[in-house]
């Protein structure tokens, strides 16, 4: 039988992200347990929750939050966002402080207080932690994404960084060069390594890495989920877009979850938008899946399983 992760091009690039997309409730963390089950015949494979709903704990009755192995090897690992934005707005702040001594003078952790509630926090997070499986050693790592809006923006992000980090890497170059010509005509000595200069550098070249790796195909694949009602489906398309127009990246599969039997659908009047909104996901132009509805909501891995019996993959 064809699975999910068939119509996924996977290359032999390692680690390969699979980054699994839609709105709330329409079957991503389904559907990411399903392609990690499938891509762990493969090799190994992390599934990476970044969902803060923390439904994959539920699913998949887990004990612990940090890393679990479950049925068929696949590593199963949860993200606290929460304490991460701890981790990573005291890293900036010792950061700051190694890089401008004159500013420690400021209580740089009350800074760090109000830092953490700031908008940006939770993408930067996010951006982390996918950089953080693309530098480990699984063969496949599936990320179960939060809400679609926290995904584009964390997406985009390096993109963003570095359009601030030129800017900020032009300024810092005219003050390092404006201090030697001034030591060089009042006969001081001068060092011309200039901390903050490097790690502007050293943060363009990482942005650079994990844009690139984001945005390639041997990298990084994607996945949108929907469900066959207008909201998804809109959700989807727009996910679409800016995958293909903003990121630079074909979507590899397109699936429509919670489809109704055919007889079902017609006795509740949603056969023709059914059929419609699968008729659309054709037109893209990639590969597309439809997964069955249960008959009810899936509750434990061993419902996942047996969605495997209800999936059609067109090519
Ligand atoms: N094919 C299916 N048949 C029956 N129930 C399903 C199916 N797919 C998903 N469900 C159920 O739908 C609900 C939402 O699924 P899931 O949690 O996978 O979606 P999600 O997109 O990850 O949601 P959230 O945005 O809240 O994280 C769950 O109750 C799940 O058990
Ligand atoms: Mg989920």
């Amino acid at each position: 039988m064809t699975g999910l992760a068939d119509s996924l091009e996977l290359r032999e690039c390692c680690p390969h992200l699979v980054m699994v997309i839609g709105k709330g409730g329409v079957g991503k963390t389904t559907v990411a347990i399903l392609i990690a089950l499938e891509l762990s015949r493969k090799g190994k494979t992390l599934l990476l929750s970044l969902d803060p709903a923390r439904h994959i704990v539920k699913y998949l009755g887990l004990s612990r939050e940090d890393l679990e192995e479950i049925e068929g090897g696949v590593h199963v690992k949860y993200v606290s966002v929460e304490k991460e934005v701890e981790k990573i707005t005291s890293k900036y702040a010792d950061l700051i402080r190694y890089l401008m001594p004159s500013l420690s003078v400021l209580n740089l952790d009350s800074v760090v207080d109000v830092v953490k509630y700031s908008p940006g926090v939770e993408e930067e997070v996010l951006l982390r932690k996918l950089e953080e499986a693309l530098g480990s050693s699984y063969h496949y790592v599936v990320v179960d994404t939060p809400p679609t809006g926290v995904t584009i923006r964390t997406l985009i992000l390096p993109r963003l960084y570095l359009m601030w980090l030129d800017r900020l890497i032009e300024i810092r170059e005219r003050i390092v060069s404006l201090r030697y010509v001034i030591a060089r005509t009042t006969g001081r000595k001068v060092d011309v390594r200039d901390r903050a200069l490097l790690k502007l550098y050293e943060m363009r070249s990482e942005f650079k890495n994990l844009d690139s790796a984001l945005s390639s195909e041997s990298r990084s694949s994607y996945v949108i989920v929907a469900t066959p009602e207008p909201l998804p489906m809109y959700e989807l398309r727009e996910t679409y877009e800016f995958l293909k127009k903003k990121l630079g990246v074909e979507p590899s599969l397109l699936v429509l979850n919670k489809v109704l039997p055919e007889e079902l659908a017609a006795k509740l009047g949603v056969l023709d938008m059914q059929r419609s909104y699968l008729e659309e996901l054709k037109s893209f132009g990639v590969s597309c899946a439809v997964i069955e509805h249960l008959g009810r909501p899936t509750e434990s891995i061993h419902d996942i399983k047996a969605l495997r019996g209800r999936v059609r993959v067109f090519k």
